[in-house]
């Protein structure tokens, strides 16, 4: 699946907030399993049907061993293949309610002698033949055991059927049912997703399997590894097109029950898993192209007036080249006919890399060369590169269970990168992997709360487990120790492995060590590359235990040692580690702006001579942050970096004096270094011109301004900013004419929209005459915005800070009306920034309200307002108030959840702001979901906070105080 909530990952860098409330990027937050579960207890009684969609909270008593109280499928039964039939309708029925109806027939094979079958089915109506709820026919002809009772166990979301006599190993059987469903608007399974075009409202069907939802469209052995073939024929209204995973392969008109439909027959897929079916009726219109050297057919479906104006042409330009890089990446050609990707108005996650037909957002897929950002351009690229690589890693090649899925995830993270740097090569994407992904993750990794990547299948069984491990630390991570292990591996060797990997379990299932053993052939046939361990030995220390390394390298000795980093030195790991938190750490490093020869670090203190210095000599370690991890020197090389920077910063390659003011900060936040040295890292951003150093500062700086924003730190911090920042306004003021052109390249025009944030959120005055200027310009001719697109976040949400409610109602008129999906988010972030309460208040009354506020962005509009000063009391009364609601709403398992935990208490850092939280989570009645372990984190980052600001206030404002003067 692709990042829904990490928003848009570069475009949140960009538009990171500052100070005055300004567009938020969800910094994404640990969803932590690790920690002891409160393992659930399970009734024995297993018809005590218990509401089925918050599975883990209410259940308690004794364990059962009965088969249909496990959420595991027995090793008995393993499918074939499947005859399927859905017809959802579109308009409501008499009650008012949308459903579908459907059959299916499943051939299974008996594998393990067993008088049961079990067959997930959730939430779906079977009718009874015979008094039973589904019927078992022989294939080959040979006698079937009859029925002896079948029941619904609504917990396990299992159809159980009880026979009298044994299905006998090696037979095939086929188990038929029908049944009848609703097509909800819960984004969940088969359901229903409605727009408006022209005033009229339009519906659709749609899916969203992953990653246990299949059951709920009909009845299926829905586990990862219970791969089979399907046949799927889709019947719906004459005027509608229908999709799936295969190519349609015939459609003819046919009446059933007095009414005329349309039958659209497809080819059947090839062997796959249940969580990969999508099944879509819409209205849609599409643009395609036939790929020359495959003879793949692409096509990228959207809203008819969408495909009109042309917002499909980006996505089908870009998938050429990314398809095409990837058959060259993992030397395996593209394993369909055809690659369908659609854009849906509504849907949860980013993307969902169903095989041959993946659903977007609209954000993810639709490009509007006029309307949208760059960022809103690599973020299509990306998030298609994200799912056409899973084209074959993860649905040629699939993960046997759910603890794997950072593997998954990881991986596609981490190559999309490479596909946009094929099809985008002028973008130098592959160097955002350290602020989009490394850095992201640190700050989650470098808590004690965190937790490995790999788990055990034990551990992630329940939907919510497995909601829950679609976290960032399976995404970034993933993405940071995969792309440090191709680059010690090399990258061909690293492509070798992969493509042998895809070659031998092509249609089948694996678990991670299998790429392990593959990535070591590969390293084992290649003699230039030596490794000081296995392949398995290196990765099982980044893998098993949480965390990462901070390598501390003193210069004067040559020495180097390592440690578990935390951010909070006072928190307790209370998970032992078989490696004892050590890792086997490869180290690039250079002297002074040489690079010399890798390093591996493996065991908790060594020495390596050549990286003693003398003179003016510096050491720089993990050149362009190749490696997962952070580094430490002695004070002295602290000192020569810093006068490197003032003096010639453009010796140190430029991802690494990002990395240096993210470790200077990060360690001061350990306590390891002193916050002054931290901040004396900033003083060369004056000199400064490129984007991702400023980002970094921007994001780090961010935590100032969340801790500060209502002290009397406020002041002086906004001071000094400004001070750094005109030199660099000026700069782009200057290369843009005075704001008539857009910077050449795509990291200046981040930077160009980042840089205009900071400056108007503190306080730069012709910053803020600007945009004021051009909001005011836009305010009175509505149909001509003169605004550059790279620059709306910014401009709208300085001018709207800077207005009031004539600002705030042109806005909100702007963004009913927006037809693209990526200016309505803009103005819908922008929206959480003007400083009047009631506004405020009355937009977060909004988002209960699916007419104003779609119930997809709900949750991220309220964390946009709290991370405005103003708005964040106000959404925290808001979240609390209403917790009944929203939890009922988001809270079972939905992937939105944590971050709205997350979201509403990131400023929290007062005794009193604790309080709050614990009487919180004491009163809440409700629960907490999904959001669980986000509501834990909350409270032990509290904490952090306040020690963090007992114990630096004073120094920071003195530092502060004597920089701006
Ligand atoms: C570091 O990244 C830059 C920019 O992407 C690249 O030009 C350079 O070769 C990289 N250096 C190393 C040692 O990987
Ligand atoms: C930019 O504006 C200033 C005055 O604000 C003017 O002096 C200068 O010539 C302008 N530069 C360009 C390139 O238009
Ligand atoms: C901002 O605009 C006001 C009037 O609109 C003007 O008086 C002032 O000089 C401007 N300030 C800057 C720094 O451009
Ligand atoms: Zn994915």
């Amino acid at each position: 699946m692709g990042k829904g909530f990490y928003v848009s990952k570069n475009l949140g860098v960009a538009a990171v907030v500052l100070a005055a409330g300004a567009v938020a990027t969800i910094i994404a937050l640990s969803v932590v399993y690790a920690k002891e579960k409160s393992k659930n207890q399970e009734k024995v009684g297993h018809h005590r049907a218990i509401p089925t969609t918050h599975p883990a909270g209410a259940a308690t008593a004794a364990p059962s061993n009965k088969p249909w109280d496990r959420y595991r499928l027995p090793d008995t039964l393993v499918p074939e293949n499947y005859s399927l039939v859905l017809w959802p309708r579109l308009q409501p029925n008499e009650h008012g309610m949308y459903i579908f109806t459907g059959n299916s027939s499943v051939v299974f094979k008996c594998v393990k002698e067993t008088d049961s079958i079990l067959i997930h089915c959730h939430k779906l109506n079977l009718t009874m033949v015979d008094g039973y709820h589904a019927k078992l026919l022989s294939v080959d002809g040979s006698p079937v055991p009859t029925l002896k009772t079948t029941w619904l166990q609504e917990k396990t979301q299992l159809l159980v059927i009880q026979l009298n006599g044994n299905l006998k190993v090696g037979k095939f059987y086929q188990l038929d049912t029908q049944f009848r469903g609703e097509l909800a608007d819960d984004l969940e399974g088969f359901y229903r997703s409605e727009y408006y075009e022209d005033g009229a409202k339009k519906v659709i069907a749609t899916t969203q399997m992953q990653a246990t939802s299949a059951r709920k469209a009909f009845p299926c052995f829905d586990e990862p590894a219970m791969k089979a073939v399907f046949s799927v024929i889709l019947i719906h209204d004459s005027d509608m097109v229908a999709l799936s995973n295969g190519m349609e392969s015939a459609t003819e008109q046919i009446v059933i029950e007095g009414h005329t439909v349309k039958k659209t027959v497809f080819q059947p897929t090839k062997r796959m898993s249940t969580y990969l079916l999508a099944f879509i009726v819409s209205d849609f219109t599409f643009v395609s192209t036939e790929q020359k050297k495959n003879n793949v057919l692409v096509r990228i479906w959207a809203r008819k007036k969408a495909t009109d104006e042309g917002q499909s042409k980006y996505a089908l330009n870009v998938t050429g080249p990314i398809l095409e890089f990837f058959e060259k990446y993992y030397n395996v050609s593209y394993p369909l006919p055809k690659s369908d990707q659609i854009a849906l108005p509504d849907f949860n996650a980013g993307a969902m890399e169903n095989w041959g037909l993946i659903t977007y957002r609209e954000t993810s897929l639709l490009y509007d060369p006029k309307m949208s950002s760059n960022g809103n351009k690599e973020r299509v690229a990306s998030v298609i590169a994200h799912e056409l690589a899973h084209m074959w890693f993860g649905n040629l090649v699939t993960m046997r269970w759910w603890n794997d899925l950072w593997l998954n995830e990881g991986f596609a993270t981490y190559v999309s990168y490479l596909g946009v740097d094929y099809a985008e090569p002028t973008w130098n994407i592959k160097d955002f992997v350290v602020l989009s992904e490394v850095h992201r993750v640190f700050a989650v990794d470098a808590l004690a709360s965190s937790h490995p990547l790999s788990s055990s299948e034990a551990k992630v069984s329940k939907s919510e487990e497995i909601s829950e491990v679609f976290n960032s630390i399976s995404y970034s991570k993933g993405a940071a120790v995969l792309r440090m292990l191709s680059n010690f591996l090399s990258e061909p060797v690293f492509a070798k492995g992969l493509n042998t990997y895809l070659n031998q379990f092509a249609y089948g299932n694996t678990v991670y060590t299998d790429l392990w053993n593959h990535l070591q052939k590969a390293v084992d046939g290649t003699p230039s590359v030596k490794l000081p361990h296995t392949v398995t030995d290196i990765m099982n220390r980044w893998v098993l235990q949480m965390g990462f390394p901070v390598v501390t390298i003193d210069t004067r000795t040559g020495q180097l040692s390592q440690k578990h980093f935390l951010l909070n030195p006072e928190s307790v790991v209370d998970t032992p580690s078989q490696f004892n938190y050590e890792w086997y750490v490869p180290i690039n490093w250079m002297k002074t702006g040489v690079e010399k020869k890798r390093y591996w670090l493996l065991s908790k203190t060594a020495t390596h001579s050549a990286m003693k210095t003398s003179g003016t000599e510096w050491v720089l370690a993990n050149i362009n942050v190749s490696g997962y991890y952070r580094v430490d020197y002695d004070l002295n090389n602290w000192e020569k970096l810093l006068t490197q920077l003032n003096e010639n910063h453009k010796d140190i390659p430029v991802i690494n004096r990002a990395q240096i003011l993210d470790d200077a900060f990060s360690l001061a936040r350990a306590r390891i270094q002193k916050i002054t040295l931290a901040l004396r890292t900033t003083k060369y951003l004056s000199h400064e011109r490129e984007y991702m150093p400023w980002a970094a500062a921007i994001r780090n700086l961010n935590y100032f301004f969340l801790m500060f924003d209502r002290s009397e730190v406020y002041g002086p911090m906004e001071a000094y900013i400004r001070k750094q920042v005109a030199p660099v306004f000026a700069y782009l003021k200057t290369i843009t004419l005075n704001w008539s052109r857009v910077p050449a390249g795509h990291t200046d025009q981040y930077n160009q929209a980042s840089i205009i944030m900071l400056a108007c959120n503190n306080g730069l005055k012709e910053c803020q005459n600007l945009t004021t200027c051009w909001f005011r310009e836009w305010m009175q001719n509505p149909d001509k915005n003169p605004i550059h697109p790279n620059l709306k976040s910014a401009v709208y949400c300085s001018a709207i800070a800077a207005g009031g409610s004539e600002e705030w109602d042109f806005a909100w008129q702007m963004f009913k009306r927006a037809s693209i999906a990526s200016e309505a988010d803009k103005l819908r972030a922008a929206l959480a920034c003007t400083k009047v309460p009631w506004l405020l208040n009355r937009y977060l009354q909004y988002t209960l309200d699916p007419t104003k506020i779609r119930k997809q962005d709900a949750t991220s509009t309220i964390v946009y307002v709290a991370s405005n000063v103003v708005g964040q009391i106000l959404a925290w009364n808001f979240v609390r108030t209403r917790w009944e609601y929203i939890y009922s709403q988001f809270g079972g398992a939905s992937f939105s959840f944590p971050y709205l935990i997350q979201g509403v208490t990131k400023r929290f850092s007062t005794e009193f702001d604790l309080r709050e939280l614990l009487q919180f989570k004491d009163n809440s009645k409700a629960g907490f979901g999904s959001g669980t372990m986000a509501l834990e984190q909350a409270i032990e980052k509290t904490k952090a906070n306040i020690q963090w600001v007992a114990k630096n206030k004073e120094e920071v404002l003195k530092w502060f105080t004597s920089e701006s003067a």
